[in-house]
């Protein structure tokens, strides 16, 4: 059984920001086909900052306290900041994370990511209709 930090039991047992966002600006969705664990982000956008930034995780237990600590540490960040947001600074924001778990960590991360650059190819896609 890996030994988890106090900080992944906290987000763990009290996720932060869980949930849908309705008509998102952009979603991402990630998952490992090893272990079969999905996360879904969903974010809104304002003058180019994360307003709002929420998560679906169907996962492990690391799984869903990287989820809730990637929406925490993306939250009022601006786009490029949060592109920022890599899978070795939200496991040290968690206090670190058993090495078997690391993987967990990537699909926090990936799935922002992902979210992020669905909004900018749609804004893209807009600028192009209209230029
Ligand atoms: Fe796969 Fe944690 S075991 S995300």
């Amino acid at each position: 059984m890996p030994v988890y930090s106090e900080k992944v039991m906290d987000h763990f047992m009290h996720p932060r920001n869980v949930g849908e966002i309705e008509n998102p600006d952009g979603i991402g969705e990630e998952g490992n086909p090893v272990c079969g664990d999905m996360m879904t982000f969903y974010i809104k956008v304002k003058d180019n900052r994360l307003e709002d930034v929420k998560f679906k995780t169907f996962g492990c237990g690391a799984a869903i306290a990287v989820s809730s600590m990637v929406s925490e540490m993306a939250m009022g960040k601006t786009l490029d900041e949060a592109l920022k947001i890599t899978p070795a600074s939200v496991a040290e924001e968690l206090q670190g994370l058993p090495k078997n778990k690391y993987h967990c960590s990537n699909l926090g991360a990936q799935a922002l990511h992902k979210a992020i650059e669905d909004y900018l190819s749609k804004q893209k896609a807009q600028g192009d209709k209209k230029a």
